[in-house]
């Protein structure tokens, strides 16, 4: 079905696994496409609670956006091919199912891009992450401007992308780009046990925490306001109603999937 990835659903987990690694899983038009689809197909499939994606191989999670395929586009082109990364990274941070990066290797430009529009972000410990384009005369071209100083700071966003540098996993973690660092043959176990966890809540409530924190990155959106609307939303559906009563009857809750 995929020319450029794989897909596995174990667990009510679907996993995404770029699949170009002789090429370090670099990220052509054709991959990012394939990545945005599988993630539509997932949101909308009540078998699917949440997405972990990866790299395949054992050296990259994905090493940037494809260079052949760029090298001699114009400005037009150019437009096009941001644009495209930026619908499928938008949607991927909006999934309102929880979506986690499992950067087993080089995240690199487009790579680290993809893991900053992933909501949680675990690196094996051989992990490396940075965003060199100023290196080929270029700037991110995938939310990494935006994404990188959200997560990490102003100054040492603006430090990483004008020097090109890599930093590596243990960096990434003091700097909050990762949420844990594991051994790399750890990685995705560490992860489908944080998936499981989140999945073990209430699924409406879950959505709502996606919507209202990306609320706060977004440019005229009030996100107090959003929280106040999303707050009370909750109080109409039955995830409120079965959390509270286990509360309160001293039980565990069973939400519902839909
Ligand atoms: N685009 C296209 N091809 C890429 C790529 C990318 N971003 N990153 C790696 N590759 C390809 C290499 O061209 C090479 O292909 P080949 O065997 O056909 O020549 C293959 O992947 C292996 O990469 P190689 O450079 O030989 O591995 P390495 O271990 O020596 O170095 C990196 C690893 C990640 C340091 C190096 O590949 C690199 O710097 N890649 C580009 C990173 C980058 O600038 N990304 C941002 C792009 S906007």
């Amino acid at each position: 079905m995929y020319k450029n990835i794989l897909t596995e659903l174990s667990d009510r987990i679907l996993f995404i696994t770029i699949n170009r690694p002789d090429k370090l899983n670099a990220l052509n038009i054709e991959t990012i496409g394939e990545i945005g689809k599988a993630v539509r197909a997932a949101e909308h499939d009540p078998a699917v609670s949440g997405i972990i994606i990866t790299g395949s191989g054992p050296k990259a999670f994905v090493a940037g956006a494809d260079i052949s395929e760029f090298a001699d586009y114009s400005v037009q082109e150019a437009i096009q091919l941001s644009k495209h990364g930026h619908d499928v990274f938008n949607h991927i941070e909006q999934c309102i199912k929880p979506v986690i990066a499992a950067v087993n290797g080089f995240a690199l430009g487009g790579g680290c891009e993809l893991a900053m529009a992933c909501h949680l972000r675990l690196a094996s410990s051989n992990a490396k992450f940075g965003q060199p384009e100023v290196k080929l005369g270029l700037i991110p071209g995938y939310g990494g401007t935006q994404r990188l100083p959200q997560l990490i700071g102003k100054g040492k966003a603006t430090e990483l992308l004008m020097t090109g540098g890599m930093i590596d996993a243990q960096q990434a973690l003091q700097l909050g780009l990762v949420n844990y660092v594991t051994e790399p043959a750890d990685l995705l176990s560490r992860c489908t046990e944080l998936m499981k966890t989140i999945n073990e809540q209430a699924p409406i409530a879950v959505s709502e925490i996606i919507r209202t924190v990306n609320a706060y990155y977004h440019i005229g959106k009030d996100g107090f306001k959003e929280e106040i609307d999303r707050f009370a939303d909750c109080f109409a559906t039955e995830d409120f109603r079965e959390g509270a009563s286990a509360f309160l009857e001293k039980r565990k809750p069973v939400f519902k999937r839909s």
